[in-house]
């Protein structure tokens, strides 16, 4: 049985002075269940100490939102795994679909950051899903075959303990519109049948698929039910805390 994991993708919301209280609230009406789900905050880079700080003693478990593949270096304005750990981030996402649209991530980048991040010891979110253009052109399989096989490029079996992947369709997020659970479930099984072909199906069982794109407490049991769909990331409704505790909820049935 594969574990529920709920991460919140706070995206560029909350001021390290919010953080405390969001983290605080999201850790107490998600104390039940504690140990039953995982539960993960995933913050702006900036807000990482005091999310940490706010988390402590709780089951709460802070990320981050991207991650440099260097360990130091002149790279201006990018964020090392190294600096990542030492804040007490244990978790980060790589490759968002808002990265790949607006900042030039490719499936290249994705790959050389989601190594960096699992040889660092971080578990690593890494994204994919499709355009609503490439959905209506036919291209859905293609281009999660892509995503998947390129950006997980050189994995071991051993790094695939470290890897959470999340199907994110890009139309489904933010819009309000969700993948129907069969949709969503039809694409999880896919991803698993790549990182059987990838992997073999003993570590593909054991890696946890997440769904992205709307889930709110209306629509998680649904597709929580499914049978490939161990998780959500979740946008919007993370920045309440009883929005992000109902998903939660859901989840620990
Ligand atoms: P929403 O939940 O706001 O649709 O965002 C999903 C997402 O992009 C999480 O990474």
């Amino acid at each position: 049985m594969r574990k529920k994991i709920i991460a919140g993708n706070w995206k560029m919301n909350i001021l390290p002075s919010e953080t405390e209280a969001l983290v605080k609230a999201v850790a107490e009406a998600t104390k039940d269940y504690a140990g039953k789900v995982d539960i993960v905050c995933c913050t702006p880079a900036i807000d990482v100490p005091a999310a940490v700080n706010a988390a402590k003693g709780t089951a709460v478990e802070i990320g981050a939102e991207n991650c440099h593949w260097k360990a130091s270096g002149a790279y201006t304005g990018e964020i090392s795994t190294g600096m990542l750990l030492d804040a007490g981030a244990k978790y980060v996402i790589i490759g968002h679909s808002e990265r790949r649209q607006y900042f030039g991530e490719t499936d290249e980048t994705v790959n050389l950051r989601s190594r960096a991040a699992i040889a660092a010891g971080l578990t690593a979110i890494v994204c994919v899903g499709e355009t609503l253009e490439e959905r209506e052109a036919g291209k859905l399989n293609e281009v999660i075959d892509r995503q998947m096989k390129l950006g997980l490029k050189d994995y071991t079996v051993a790094d695939c303990e470290k890897l959470v992947i999340a199907y994110e369709p890009v139309w489904a997020i933010g819009t309000g519109k969700t993948a129907t659970p069969d949709q969503a479930q039809e694409v999880h099984a896919l991803i698993r049948a790549i990182l059987v072909e990838l992997f073999g199906s003993e570590t593909a069982e054991t890696v946890r698929i997440q769904y992205g794109g709307s889930m709110k407490p209306s629509n998680a049991a649904e597709l929580l039910a499914k049978k490939d769909i161990d998780g959500g990331l979740i946008g919007g409704a993370a920045l309440k805390a009883e929005d992000f505790a109902g998903i939660i909820a859901a989840a620990a049935q």
